[in-house]
């Protein structure tokens, strides 16, 4: 019988989805690297942008916050959090695009999108998702467009090593932490990935990758 595919929602639980804001906010310095994703970026006012697994949103509102008169949607996979982050837009007098849909089946043709950015999501898939969803955003990119995704990394410090124990036991998050990610997004089609900045967190070490589709 074929497995069937494991969904992992924002906190592993459904139950535990309420907390996810506070837990970012204070265990995990949230403020710091998502000011650094929005900063660094490269993202412009006339762009069109994904935030791919954007969860509660906050990201999200943050960009548009940014960047009043770019193009953003907020994409995620499950209708709870979607609900969460509609209502704190609407609280923030903000304007976006919510969608339900998969990281690995993309709602949108090719060369859609000038940016695809994607926040602690990815450690939630398998090996062979993180690639087909690597791959689709590869697909939905312009030429010439990026890919910033944050999520964990290989530590770097001995203390880093020991706090990524437990999550490096996940079949999921292993292969972030075994520092992996670079070469699963140059095996999708994504080029040049560097990394553009590191985060120590109590959960684990954090690190933003910027990936391009080459304009050839
Ligand atoms: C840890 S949360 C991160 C949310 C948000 N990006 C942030 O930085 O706060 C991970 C999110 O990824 C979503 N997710 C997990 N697997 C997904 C998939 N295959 N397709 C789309 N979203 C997915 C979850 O529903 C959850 O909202």
């Amino acid at each position: 019988m074929e497995k069937k595919e494991q969904y992992i929602p924002a906190l592993n639980r459904r139950w535990l989805t309420p907390l996810y804001d506070p837990l970012l906010k204070w265990g995990m310095r949230e403020d710091t690297f998502k000011r650094h994703l929005i900063e660094y970026s490269n993202l412009a006012n006339d762009h069109k942008v994904l935030d791919l697994g954007c969860g509660t949103g906050t990201l999200t509102i943050q960009i548009k916050q940014h960047f009043p008169s770019i193009e953003l949607i907020g994409l995620d996979g499950d209708a709870t959090v979607l609900q969460i982050a509609g209502h704190k837009a609407e609280a923030a007098g903000i304007s976006i695009q919510w969608k339900e849909g998969l990281a690995t089946e993309l709602p949108y043709p090719e060369a859609s999108f000038d940016r695809v950015v994607s926040c602690l999501v990815i450690h939630h898939l398998t090996a062979s998702n993180k690639v087909k969803a690597f791959k689709e955003v590869f697909r939905v990119l312009k030429p010439g467009g990026e890919f910033h995704l944050l999520d964990f990394g290989k530590p770097t410090s001995l203390i880093m090593k020991i706090i990524s124990i437990p999550i490096a036991r996940l079949e999921e998050a292993g292969d972030n932490i075994r520092g992996l990610l670079p070469e699963m997004l140059r095996c999708a089609g994504l080029s040049n990935a560097s990394e553009v900045g590191r985060f120590k967190t109590l959960f684990g070490e954090l690190v933003h990758y910027r990936s391009f589709h080459e304009d050839l």
